[in-house]
């Protein structure tokens, strides 16, 4: 296992390129299950969760081939195979799956994904839809086992915003028999970017990027080669990165048009924000204001952005409240930001930041993704050395970070853990 050894004090200046999205490259991945042939994504990541989700089309019988930047994956001879809880269990994503098995094979078998550090996240609002659309759901021994002779199209609402069971919902009504429509459908732009890829291979979908998405089953897709969009929270992240660590920091490949939400913040504490010439220039010149935070879903401020804000909030001029509303349990960051000294209390969803003078290094475990990036951002900012161990978590969703950071100033070292 590796840590990161973080020395702080440094002021990040410089030019970082933002890499592909991993959770747009995720159900873009799924969808080539939907077809034969030669279907490329180009700007793949190179992370954790993308190795592992071509290890679970292989295990289906698909033909994976890595290429410069990207994947070719040929699922002509797919079959129907359980995604098993080997690598469910490391990646919650892995029930993107569902979807299109059942609109291919007629019947799809995934290991539950069981809770995960940040809550429990069910999947019932997929099974419901699933259901609505005539499959038979039944879990067994730990597996959801659906089944479908034959998918029809459906009116479905979902209850909770899911982005997933969107994916999902969308992945599995491509090749239904009638009319699908998806009413309170998710709309973060990598819900809207599977809505073009799907159109792009023969899918007859209306109301792509709104809340009411309208499917009509076709009987054929064909294989497109496809560019994954960049990763706006990789790109939040360098964003919140360049504000803390008072520095000037070029975002090259910065998806500015998914961050409005996170740049309000971050000009509203002080921070100035401007798009120039294919990327967006951060510069931290002035003392961090406080500002209260509320997640929400797109396009609305992001829980996967929330962890990072606190670690700014942290070191802020005065008191920050932090309302997180989609997970439940998407606090852990706060246990190891008090060890660095920072002074936070939890009550339920809320948190309350008063900001601190200065941060000081400590040695932190990193407990879920975004968690972990936080306590790099605090890394960078803290007096004297910080250690963060259990990197694995932050290895799944950053291509290369403590590279990228110290290319602008900072002073990371990946080191064995033992
Ligand atoms: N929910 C249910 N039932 C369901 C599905 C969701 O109750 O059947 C609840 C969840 O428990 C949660 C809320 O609905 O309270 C929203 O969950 P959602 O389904 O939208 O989350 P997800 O699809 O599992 C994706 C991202 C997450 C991101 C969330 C929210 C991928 C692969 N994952 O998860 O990304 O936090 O949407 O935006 O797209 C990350 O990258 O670090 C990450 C966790």
């Amino acid at each position: 296992m590796d840590k990161l050894i973080i020395e702080g004090g440094n002021r990040l200046v410089g030019t970082i390129e933002v890499s592909g999205s991993k959770n747009s490259a995720l159900p873009l991945m799924a969808a080539a299950l939907l077809t034969g042939g030669k279907y490329t994504l180009t700007n793949l990541p190179k992370l954790k969760d993308i190795s592992t989700f071509k290890k679970v089309l292989s295990h289906m019988g698909c033909v994976v081939e890595n290429t410069d930047g990207g994947v070719i994956i040929d699922a002509s001879n797919a079959r129907m195979v359980e995604a098993p809880y080997d690598l469910v269990k490391t990646m919650r994503a892995s029930v993107l799956v569902l979807g299109p098995m059942v609109a291919r094979f007629k019947e799809a078998r995934v290991s539950l994904p069981g809770g995960c550090a940040i809550g429990a996240r069910p999947i019932n609002l997929h099974l419901m839809a699933l259901e609505k659309m005539g499959a038979e759901v039944e879990i067994q021994g730990g597996y959801v086992i659906v089944k479908a002779k034959n998918l029809k199209g459906a009116k479905i609402c979902f209850d909770t915003i899911t982005v997933t069971g969107t994916e999902n919902i969308m992945l599995a009504a491509v090749h239904a028999d009638g009319e699908t429509i998806i009413e309170n459908a998710a709309l973060e732009p990598e819900v809207t970017e599977l809505g073009y890829a799907l159109k792009k291979m023969g899918a007859d979908i209306d109301g792509i990027g709104t809340d009411k998405i309208t499917i009509r089953g076709v009987k054929e897709l064909r294989p497109i080669e496809y560019k994954v969009m960049p990763d706006r929270i990789e790109a939040g992240t360098f964003m919140v990165a360049a504000a803390m660590t008072t520095g000037n920091v070029l975002i090259k490949n910065c998806p500015a048009e998914h961050l409005d939400a996170l740049t309000d913040k971050l000009k509203a504490a002080g921070a100035s924000v401007k798009t120039e010439n294919g990327g967006v220039r951060v510069v931290g010149d002035k003392p961090i204001q406080s500002v209260d935070i509320k997640t929400y879903p797109y396009p609305a401020f992001p829980t996967d952005m929330q962890a990072q804000m606190m670690a700014m909030m942290s070191i802020s001029s005065g008191l920050s409240v932090i309302t997180e509303t989609i997970f439940e349990n998407r606090f852990m960051h706060v246990a190891e930001l008090q060890r660095m000294g920072a002074n936070i209390t939890v009550d339920g969803r809320n948190a309350v930041v008063k900001g601190v003078r200065s941060l000081s290094g400590a040695p932190l475990m990193a407990t879920d993704l975004r968690a972990s990036a936080s306590l790099v951002l605090a890394g960078l900012v803290a007096n004297g050395i910080t250690e963060v161990s259990r990197i694995y978590h932050l290895d799944r969703g950053y291509d290369a970070i403590e590279k990228k950071l110290n290319a602008i100033g900072a002073n990371i070292k990946r080191v064995k853990d033992e």
